[in-house]
């Protein structure tokens, strides 16, 4: 897994630095490969990888409005990487790959906000355990991306950061809530980046910006340092423009390993402790592949909305049935997500005792709220006439269950042994039809335009309730249209049994290989002029675009 190089090479690159003029680094739909391949031939620095990445963000996120924050000490850490690569010292699969963190993550470097204005002073001592591991593979934390205002629905509208705009169209949202990452990947503000998901947050910014991400087993990763949500839900992982780069990705934040602090991590089988997930994509035959079709997950109605959905997912299931996999048609009534959502999901039940424990503990300083029911009730530090939060109307009960209700609530004890139950049921229909994986679309319609009260019809709640890993992948875009001149993207869901994610990542990558569906949005491939920083440049932004349009403060009583 560690990228080593030898003096010899080094000494060569050097000469050839003196030989030949530098080329800029193109970041555009740049890789961990492309990134290495510039590096240790000469053909670039660490620093000028990083300022081509903070060029682009500073001249293009007006276009989308994706970044929170950049982090000051990018180009420090840059120059660090730069002397290790000029000792013939370069180590680390992320070895000066920029990398953007959703702002759930904590870090040393920055504020973690969430979104919120009610933590813009939250600062973490330590960073995340995932986070550490990413720095000590090499990688550069550029910055912080916008979400859901605390990972809360799948917008990516926040009191803080205002609304992200899909770099598709300009009218819809970039799908959520890791939707920040999801447009900054796509813009090639970043290599790749990271995102949690506690019902489809890894997979509907994906899905909506033609991106690859993978919500691995429970487990596997842990949430530790991450706002919390749900302990029985919570995953986080990577979001980029590649499987392999989504591969090498997870290899790093899975290094982490088993974590007295997380639990689920002891459930992590041996035989995947310090596994390297890109070792596995290599050419196969997808002609003994299983795939069950989930029936339920797809939208029967015909409408814009609808259909290129459908027509992308037809396309897709063609291509793979005459590569050889076997669809399996599966049409169990319980396959509803929205009753198994309904029903089953436990997040308003959890959130409150996992948010002040986050909040109460002594490594996160400054002024916040020290309790979730704080983070609704108190008032502004700056304007005391303000509250500092924003909840958008179709989370009202949310809040509400959640300020009120806890894991010792009937209902809840009620919902997990149901949640046990699916799980069974859904490794019966594993079993019974002998599947590899399940297939379906990752939202049955297009991700929905600025100002919808939700981002209706998606499917993530599944693998959210069971645990099970998923690879989202793109599966198509809709008609191109003047508001959206390559058309909006259409994503896809490959779910596994848990612990099968390196079958997975195999099987997406050759997925990928087959139907090279990815493009750029058409603005993210304007070249952008590297330049010479002495100082990382501030992004400020723009919360103007929510105001008059979701009230601070609201919760809707
Ligand atoms: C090489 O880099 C590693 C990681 O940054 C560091 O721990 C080590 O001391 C370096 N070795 C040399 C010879 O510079
Ligand atoms: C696992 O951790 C959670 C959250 O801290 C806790 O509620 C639960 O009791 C733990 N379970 C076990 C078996 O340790
Ligand atoms: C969907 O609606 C369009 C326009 O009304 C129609 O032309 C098309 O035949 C319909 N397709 C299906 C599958 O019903
Ligand atoms: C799925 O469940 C929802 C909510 O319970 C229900 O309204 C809908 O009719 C169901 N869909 C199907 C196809 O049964
Ligand atoms: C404080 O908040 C109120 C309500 O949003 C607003 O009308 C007022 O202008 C704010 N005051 C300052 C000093 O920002
Ligand atoms: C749970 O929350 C709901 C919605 O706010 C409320 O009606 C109910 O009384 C709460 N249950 C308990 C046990 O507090
Ligand atoms: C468990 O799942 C089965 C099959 O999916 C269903 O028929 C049954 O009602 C479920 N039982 C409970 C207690 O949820």
């Amino acid at each position: 897994m560690r990228a080593k190089i030898s003096f010899t090479f080094i000494a060569l690159t050097s000469l050839r630095l003196t030989a030949c003029q530098q080329m800029p680094f193109d970041a555009r739909e740049a890789t961990i490969d492309s990134v290495h391949h510039a590096l240790f031939s000469g053909l670039t620095t660490c620093r000028d990888v990083v300022s081509s990445f903070l060029a682009r963000i500073e001249a293009l996120n007006d276009r989308t409005n994706a970044i929170i924050t950049l982090n000051p000490r990018a180009l420090d850490q840059a120059d660090v990487l730069d002397e290790s690569l000029a000792a013939g010292n370069a180590t680390g699969a992320l070895f000066c790959v920029p990398v953007l963190l959703k702002d759930n993550f904590d870090t040393a470097d920055m504020p973690t906000t969430a979104g919120s204005l009610a933590l813009r002073n939250l600062r973490p001592t330590q960073d995340a355990p995932s986070v550490t591991a990413l720095k000590n593979a090499g990688a550069v934390i550029l910055g912080k991306a916008n979400l859901h205002e605390l990972a809360l629905e799948g917008l990516s509208v926040s009191s803080l950061g205002g609304q992200t705009i899909n770099p598709y169209d300009a009218t819809r949202t970039p799908g959520g809530s890791s939707g920040g990452t999801g447009a900054a990947v796509a813009a090639s503000f970043c290599v790749f980046g990271t995102g949690t998901d506690t019902v489809n947050s890894l997979r509907s910014p994906a899905s909506a910006n033609s991106l690859f991400s993978i919500r691995p087993t429970r487990g596997l990763v842990t949430t530790s340092g991450v706002v919390p949500v749900s302990y029985t839900q919570d995953t986080i992982g990577p979001i980029g423009r590649s499987v392999k780069d989504v591969a090498v990705a997870l290899t790093v934040m899975a290094s982490t390993g088993y974590d007295p602090t997380y639990n689920y991590s002891a459930l992590i089988p041996p035989s995947m402790r310090d596994i390297d997930f890109a070792a596995s994509l290599t050419t196969g035959t997808l002609k003994d592949l299983r795939l069950g079709v989930l029936k339920g997950f797809f939208s029967t109605s015909n409408s814009s909305e609808v259909t290129p959905v459908n027509t992308a997912m037809t396309t897709i299931l063609q291509t793979l049935s005459s590569s050889g996999a076997t669809l399996i048609p599966i049409d169990e009534e319980i396959y509803n997500a929205t009753a198994i959502g309904a029903a089953l999901d436990v997040q308003q039940y959890e959130i409150r005792e996992l948010m002040d424990a986050y909040l109460q503990d002594p490594s996160r300083v400054g002024d916040i709220p020290r309790t979730y029911t704080d983070i609704y009730t108190r008032k502004s530090s700056t304007n005391e006439s303000n509250n500092d939060f924003l909840v958008i109307p179709a989370q009202y009960s949310y809040v509400h269950t959640a300020l009120t209700n806890s894991t010792s609530s009937e209902t809840y004890i009620h919902r997990q042994h149901a949640i046990q139950n699916l799980s069974l049921s859904l490794a019966s229909t594993f079993t019974r039809n002998n599947l590899d994986f399940l297939i379906y679309p990752e939202q049955k319609n297009l991700v929905v335009k600025l100002g919808s009260p939700s981002q209706a019809g998606r499917n993530g709640i599944l693998a959210a309730l069971t645990g099970s890993p998923v690879v989202a992948l793109p599966a198509g875009f809709s008609e191109p249209t003047e508001e959206a001149p390559v058309g909006v993207p259409i994503g896809m869901e490959i779910l596994g049994r848990p612990w099968s994610d390196e079958a997975l990542l195999k099987t997406a990558w050759q997925i990928e290989q087959l139907m090279k569906v990815r493009r750029a949005p058409e603005w993210a491939l304007e070249s952008v002029e590297v330049k010479e920083y002495n100082a990382v440049p501030e992004v400020v932004p723009d919360r103007g675009n929510v105001d008059g349009v979701y009230p601070l403060g609201s919760l809707g009583v």
